[in-house]
């Protein structure tokens, strides 16, 4: 079995980032959501990994700047994990959860305290995530309350955030 390497994405890599999210989610929207992202101000180059095979690039996580707004105008910084993906013929293999915890663990190192992601509600938990709801953080958007999950990086990453999250302008032009 081949090793798998998790690192930083380099510009070398952009094509085959965008040809693994488009292969994963059977749509270009999301490969698309990347390069945007990457030219905005939500980018955070240390926080966009790659997972390689060998040579070959077989996953890909990005972490984004975001704001969680709450009703009296004060706003938290705080990150997004979207997207994320894994080549198809190499899923269920573990190396979704590698670019999780590898991330969470950057994330931490550079002092971010909490992550959001918008997922399959059976998967992120596994890795901690839990409803955002729980701290009363939302999304702003209609989507199953459970889907909508939140990770504190240290403990109390998240003590008295509440409100919206305000994601990137990236994630509505796609
Ligand atoms: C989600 C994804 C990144 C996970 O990567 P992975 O390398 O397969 O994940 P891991 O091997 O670490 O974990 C496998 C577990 O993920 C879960 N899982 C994988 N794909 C899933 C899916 N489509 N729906 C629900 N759960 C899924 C399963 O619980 C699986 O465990 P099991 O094999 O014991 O059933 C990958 O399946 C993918 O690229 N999917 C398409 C794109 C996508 O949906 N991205 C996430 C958006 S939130």
């Amino acid at each position: 079995m081949i090793q798998i390497e998790i690192r930083q994405e380099q510009p070398a890599d952009h094509q085959a980032v965008y040809e693994l999210n488009k292969a994963a989610f059977g749509q270009d929207g999301e490969a698309k959501l990347v390069e945007l992202l990457r030219e905005s101000d939500a980018f955070i180059p240390e926080l966009s990994l790659v997972a390689v095979a060998g040579e070959e690039v077989v996953g890909h996580i990005l972490f984004s700047k975001i704001k969680i707004m709450d009703k009296n105008g004060r706003s938290f910084d705080s990150l997004a994990l979207a997207p994320m993906a894994v080549k198809p013929a190499r899923q269920r293999q573990g190396i979704g959860g590698k670019l999780i915890t590898h991330g969470l663990s950057r994330a931490k190192t550079l002092g971010y305290t909490a992550v959001i992601v918008l997922g399959h509600e059976a998967y992120y938990p596994k890795f901690g995530f839990a409803p955002a709801i729980t701290w009363q953080i939302k999304p702003p958007f209609d989507v199953p309350e459970n889907a909508f999950m939140a990770i504190e990086l240290v403990t109390g990453g998240l003590q008295g955030v509440t409100g919206t999250v305000n994601y990137p302008e990236a994630f509505g032009q796609v």
